[in-house]
């Protein structure tokens, strides 16, 4: 059942192309995004001006995608928010406000409690979940199912890139009810969506390099990430896989905050994974990077670099270069993500790890 594979996550990991086209198929159709549940009215959705999105761990990290997604097309402020502090601080919440709750299960206590607070406040309530019939999305005002199909390593993957396509598919959504977007322009960012099944699966390519990779740096002391924009959530997301499947310490920040702390960190050795952005995409954050890789190389790390293929100017800083393919900025993290995956899972398995069950950890958390 495994499908040859050593575990249940490598075999999730290389079902990732299915589960986004699974996601995106039948969520877009007559130029429109449609929705599984719908009870908000037309009127309603217009008149939104403020947009919560809550959740727990690597859901919590599709958040932050959608962020930059919805701000950019939609032109509505967006806050991210870790579910488990949300109600707890008073939020200002009413009936113009949207709450996004991401979360594969559906049963987190703390989102389902976010959730909850939500409503008697009279916010709406959009729920994006992988599980039917779930508590979330029973709570919820409309609800948009990612059909990523059952995932049974602890660790989210398959899920995680379905949560970032369909938070995407919200932003879409958005974008049309308060009229931002065009339906040609509509279109064509579904379109986008809808050719990264592809771009993962060449990116799942890269595979047997990051499983050589990881029998490297597996007895390291610990990892850092980096990363900025879109590339900032992938790094805590590659930082959390570390932490729970190989029991490392593992850090992700922000690239732009090395030389307020981090940078102290830098040791001779130290694996520093960094996501590059696209020098076509966003040229003045790769410029940025390169020179913050040229800074912690000099300092004696190990350079372990993510970056779109044909980036040259990287090769001379990158001790392990890992190529991607060019896509668009806004959907890097949907490649961007999967080497980061690998490497975790292997590292876990090299340190002798069960790397579908780590320890003290539950699939679906439904206790605070
Ligand atoms: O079921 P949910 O999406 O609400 O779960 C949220 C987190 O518990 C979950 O993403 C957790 O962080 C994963 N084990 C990470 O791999």
């Amino acid at each position: 059942e495994k499908g040859g594979h050593d575990y249940f996550m490598l075999k999730e990991i290389e079902e990732q192309p299915e589960a986004l086209s699974n996601t995106l198929r039948g969520h877009f159709a007559d130029g429109g995004v449609v929705l599984d549940e719908q009870r908000i009215s037309e009127q309603d959705l217009r008149d939104i001006n403020k947009v919560f999105v809550v959740a727990c761990g690597t859901a919590y990290h599709s958040g932050l995608l959608a962020k930059y997604a919805i701000e950019h097309w939609c032109r509505i402020p967006v806050e991210v928010e870790l579910a488990s502090e949300f109600r707890y601080r008073d939020p200002v919440l009413g009936r113009d406000t949207l709450v996004v709750a991401i979360s594969q299960s559906g049963e987190t206590a703390d989102t389902l409690e976010a959730v909850r607070h939500a409503r008697t406040q009279h916010a709406r309530v959009l729920a994006i979940s992988n599980t039917n019939g779930s508590q979330i999305p029973r709570e919820s005002d409309a609800v948009l199912y990612t059909h990523a199909g059952p995932e049974i390593g602890v660790a989210a993957t398959k899920t995680f890139l379905a949560q970032i396509a369909a938070n995407y598919l919200v932003g879409l959504a958005l974008a049309q009810a308060r009229g931002t977007k065009y339906t040609d322009e509509l279109e064509h960012e579904f379109s986008e969506l809808a050719a990264m099944p592809e771009a993962v699966r060449s990116v799942l390519e890269t595979v047997p390099q990051v499983r050589e990779l990881a029998t490297r740096m597996c007895d390291a002391k610990a990892v850092l990430f980096l990363g900025r924009h879109v590339g900032y959530p992938v790094a805590l997301e590659g930082a959390l896989k570390l932490k729970e499947l190989a029991y490392m310490h593992a850090e992700g920040f922000a690239a732009g905050e090395l030389k307020h702390g981090p940078i102290a960190l830098i040791e001779d050795g130290l694996p520093v994974v960094v996501q590059m952005p696209s020098a076509k995409g966003h040229s003045q954050l790769h410029a940025k990077l390169l020179s913050n890789i040229r800074e912690i190389q000099a300092r004696g790390a190990r350079t372990v670099v993510i970056a779109e293929e044909g980036d040259e100017a990287v090769r001379p800083f990158a001790d392990e270069l890992i190529e991607i393919p060019a896509v668009p900025t806004l959907l890097q993290p949907l490649v961007s993500t999967v080497p980061l995956q690998v490497l975790a899972a292997e590292i876990a398995r090299h340190r002798g790890y069960d790397v579908d069950k780590p320890r003290n950890l539950a699939k679906s958390v439904t206790v605070e």
